[in-house]
């Protein structure tokens, strides 16, 4: 499945900016922030819906409601920048963390902690990380949702490698990925280049 490029103007712009070396943390985070609700609106064009009335101060007309329920799954760390700006958006979504840090020699996920909601079989559920380098660590995610029962599941990154997307496409032939941008390839220590560096340090700021 080819990935939903998120090319909106205001995408750009924000990527840009998170890809300037000199952003320190929190203005890394605010940009990050701003691409999370890009990306989650193109995530959710196709979400179903049901519908459902509303009593206004003046009438009864025709609501929505989203026909399952929502869950985040942030990757660990960097992850969680893409939720904090997200669940705002759909407070009533449902948060499920998923621990996976690449070995920092093979490049290879470690994954060190997992807490999923018992909702994943009938939920829409959103896996979150701004960076899809080697795609080790979407994979891994995905596997774990998918064993505990997901059946719906989309990825939102910010910058996508084509080898991770390849990988992605491999493993995971169902799962849509939205991403803001496709970079040229990977260096020698599998960083996406020209990428934004590490996302998880340039969040936290360790
Ligand atoms: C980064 C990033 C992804 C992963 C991408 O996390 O946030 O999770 O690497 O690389 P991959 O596609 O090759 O698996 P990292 O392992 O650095 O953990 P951190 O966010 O805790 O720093
Ligand atoms: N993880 C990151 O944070 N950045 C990369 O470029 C690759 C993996």
């Amino acid at each position: 499945m080819d990935p939903v490029l998120v090319s909106h103007p205001l995408a750009r712009i924000h990527l840009s900016a998170l890809r300037d070396a000199k952003a320190p943390p929190a203005r890394f985070r605010w940009h990050l922030h701003r691409l999370a609700e890009l990306l989650f609106w193109e995530a959710t064009r196709d979400l179903d819906t049901t519908a459902r009335r509303v009593q206004t101060p003046l009438a009864e007309t025709n609501g929505s409601t989203f026909a399952r329920p929502l869950v985040l799954a942030p990757i660990l760390r960097a992850g969680l920048g893409l939720e904090e700006a997200i669940l705002p958006l759909v407070p009533d979504a449902v948060v499920a963390h998923i621990g996976i840090a690449r070995d920092e020699t093979t490049a290879r996920p470690v994954s060190y902690y997992a807490k999923l909601p018992p909702v994943l079989a009938e939920a829409d559920v959103f896996l979150l990380d701004p960076m899809l380098a080697t795609g080790g660590s979407a994979c891994a995610a995905a596997d774990k949702l998918k064993a505990a029962g997901a059946r719906r599941l989309r990825l939102l990154c910010v910058v996508s490698s084509p080898a991770g997307l390849e990988a992605v496409a491999t493993a995971h032939p169902d799962l849509p990925v939205f991403t803001a941008a496709v970079d040229e390839g990977l260096n020698e220590h599998f960083y996406i280049v020209p990428g934004l560096g590490d996302a998880g340090d340039r969040c936290f700021g360790t």
